[in-house]
């Protein structure tokens, strides 16, 4: 029989479970167990309940000795982690004046990631990978998408994702890789656009398959990079492949959401320049709305709107977006929690974006809450009181990281 392990007792533990998916979350709304306990077995949750009432059950007992909340582990539901070189002279010369896109113009932004990384050998990018996870993990993320897209071309996208493949093999995380070999149209591609989306379709996506590299596919939709007219026969044809659809949508203009609702994407991501005619189609939707504060904060621009997206009764998530460009801080929950105060989140709101409704993102329902049947992932933040962990805006981190019932 395998064993029976209670962990706990933590002074707060916060479960996420039994909350709507979609629309506004008052605090009130949140379930708190006083001095609660995990009952874990084989890398799953058993039970969850007070930590006394649960001891008869337990064969062993890993005892918290200080006093903690227990939050499920974050789930960063956007990366592009997985990158060579560095963008901190873009950076710079944003705060100088000039802007995202007259930088990509002038041949920095993304193509400048595109060439750095493809100068790296593989192992490179293994390691690049692994070292931002470990940082992601002190701040208490046990789940990271992370995108190629930095490749753009059939042969070094493939080499980013088996790269990332490597790197879920010893990552303390698990790592959800996405294509994004639609990040923009590569420099060096003398075809036209849609020639180039064909040319991934036909030679990439049976790759991904047979060697289990993705099974998501992003799009740049943005008019720097894809009209919604050249990507939606590029979507379709994913779809019908089983690939799940996630979208780059109304970052500096509108019409990624528009297509990402359209084919039943799974989330749309960004969504900075969304007006009401967004919001509302997205609220009417079953599409994630991934708010990313990394790339607001990185650029110096709006932030998502996200108190609309939630009073419209949309499902949001928040993600990091951490890549080397617009999002270079990778710090999930100081940028939740700074999102939070510009956009007027409740800390219910703000949690369920790291986990519930990021999970959701992800289509992923096997984490993201704490109950019986899901992973064993949870997160311990040194504290009694819940409401400190968004106020010290990131600067409280866990003093213990659980993966599949395991201390990471
Ligand atoms: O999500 N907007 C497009 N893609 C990334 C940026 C990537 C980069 O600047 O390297 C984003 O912000
Ligand atoms: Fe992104």
């Amino acid at each position: 029989m395998p064993k029976k392990i209670l962990i706990g007792p933590f002074k707060q533990l916060l479960p996420l479970s039994g909350l709507p998916l979609k629309g506004a979350l008052k605090d009130e709304q949140l379930t708190i167990i006083n001095n609660g306990g995990l009952l874990v077995s084989e890398g799953k949750i058993l039970k969850i309940g007070l930590y006394g009432g649960l001891k008869s059950e337990a064969d062993e007992i890993e005892s918290i000795d200080h006093p903690t909340v227990c939050l499920p582990g974050l789930v960063d539901a956007h990366t592009h982690i997985c990158f060579g070189g560095s963008r901190a002279h873009d950076y710079a010369l944003r705060n100088a004046g000039k802007s995202y896109l007259e930088i990509a113009k002038a041949g920095g932004g993304i193509w400048d990631t595109v060439t750095k990384t493809r100068q790296a050998p593989e192992e490179v990018l293994v390691k690049n990978t692994l070292k931002q996870c470990e940082r992601h993990l002190k701040n208490g993320v046990t789940t990271l998408e992370v995108k190629s897209g930095y490749g753009l071309s059939v042969d070094e996208e493939l080499k980013m994702l088996r790269a990332i493949k490597k790197a879920n093999e010893t990552s303390a995380q698990d790592l959800i890789a996405t294509c994004l070999a639609a990040h923009m149209v590569p420099k060096d591609w003398s075809g036209t656009a849609k020639g180039y989306l064909e040319e991934i379709g036909n030679e990439l996506f049976p790759v991904l398959k047979s060697e289990g590299l993705a099974h998501r596919i992003d799009a740049f939709v943005e008019e720097s990079a894809y009209s919604p007219s050249q990507i939606r026969p590029y979507f379709e044809k994913a779809q019908a492949m089983g690939f799940d659809i996630t979208v780059h949508a109304d970052q500096f203009s509108t019409g990624g959401s528009q297509i990402a609702v359209e084919v039943g994407a799974v989330s749309a991501d960004h969504l900075e320049a969304s007006t009401d005619k967004e919001i509302a189609l997205l609220a009417k939707s079953n599409t994630v709305a991934t708010a990313l504060p990394g790339a607001s904060i990185g650029l110096g621009c709006a932030f998502t709107p996200a108190r609309k997206l939630l009073d419209a009764g949309a499902c949001l998530a928040i993600a990091s977006d951490h890549n080397p460009g617009s999002a270079p801080m990778g710090n999930l929950l100081a940028q939740a929690s700074i999102l939070g105060t510009f956009e007027k989140l409740s800390n219910a709101e703000v949690l369920a974006g790291i986990t519930q409704r990021a999970a959701a993102a992800l289509n992923l329902n096997d984490r993201g809450v704490l109950e019986a049947g899901k992973k064993a992932d949870f997160t311990l933040f040194p504290t009694d009181n819940y409401q400190e962990i968004t106020y010290h805006q990131g600067q409280l981190k866990p003093s213990m990281v659980y993966k599949n019932g395991l201390l990471a």
